[in-house]
């Protein structure tokens, strides 16, 4: 079973939406794959009670109890290798990794960034876009290296940056096709595993 464990901070709209495809896809026969985990770093995630509510088994890992990166980020990877994962998947998880922890998941840890990578690496990618005068913003699904926000592109999508956008109408519209390139993007790697 190629296991795959989600890491989320958030809202996880593209968990849900990762966990929905996978259904849809029937992952298990397909890909002989399962999500076999949601760990969050904060217990106030609101994606927790979503993945309880599809019967996934969630861990809530709180960065806060530890004196540094390096040991909360030894813990999470323990929580994790406790699942198996043959794929590791960042679905809006607000943490800098260490350099030990991205090595440890070499080629099979994820992450979708809300710009056209690599534009906007960092935060407030959606005001940047604006505040530079794009006409295009977009989301990048791509594989996680020791540098922050860079690594090889698996997927991209491109939206419009409207006239009268603000960072909410435009991340809005980008996380509509956030929801379409990761599901899309792990079905394509599971299939190569
Ligand atoms: C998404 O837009 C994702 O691309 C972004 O956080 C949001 C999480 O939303 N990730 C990052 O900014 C990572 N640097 P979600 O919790 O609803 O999936």
């Amino acid at each position: 079973m190629k296991n795959i464990v989600i890491l989320i901070s958030g809202g996880g709209s593209n968990m849900a939406a990762i966990v929905r495809c996978a259904h849809r896809e029937s992952w298990g026969k397909a890909h002989g794959a399962h999500i076999a985990a949601v760990i969050s770093n904060r217990a106030d995630a609101g994606g927790l009670a979503w993945a309880q509510g599809e019967s996934i088994a969630t861990e809530v890992l709180d960065h806060k109890r530890f004196a540094s990166r390096e040991a909360f980020d030894a813990e999470l990877a323990a929580v994790i290798d406790r699942h198996q994962p043959a794929l590791v998947v960042l679905a809006g998880f607000m943490r800098i990794l260490t350099s030990g922890f991205v090595a440890h998941y070499h080629g099979r840890l994820l992450n979708i960034h809300p710009s056209l990578l690599p534009a906007f690496p960092g935060l407030h990618t959606h005001q940047r876009a604006i505040d530079a005068g794009c006409k295009f913003a977009g989301a990048t699904v791509h594989q996680v290296t020791a540098e922050l926000d860079h690594g090889p592109i698996l997927e991209q999508a491109a939206v419009p940056v409207l006239p009268g956008d603000t960072a909410d109408t435009l991340a809005a519209r980008v996380l509509t096709q956030e929801h379409l390139i990761y599901p899309r993007a792990i079905a394509a790697l599971l299939a190569q595993l």
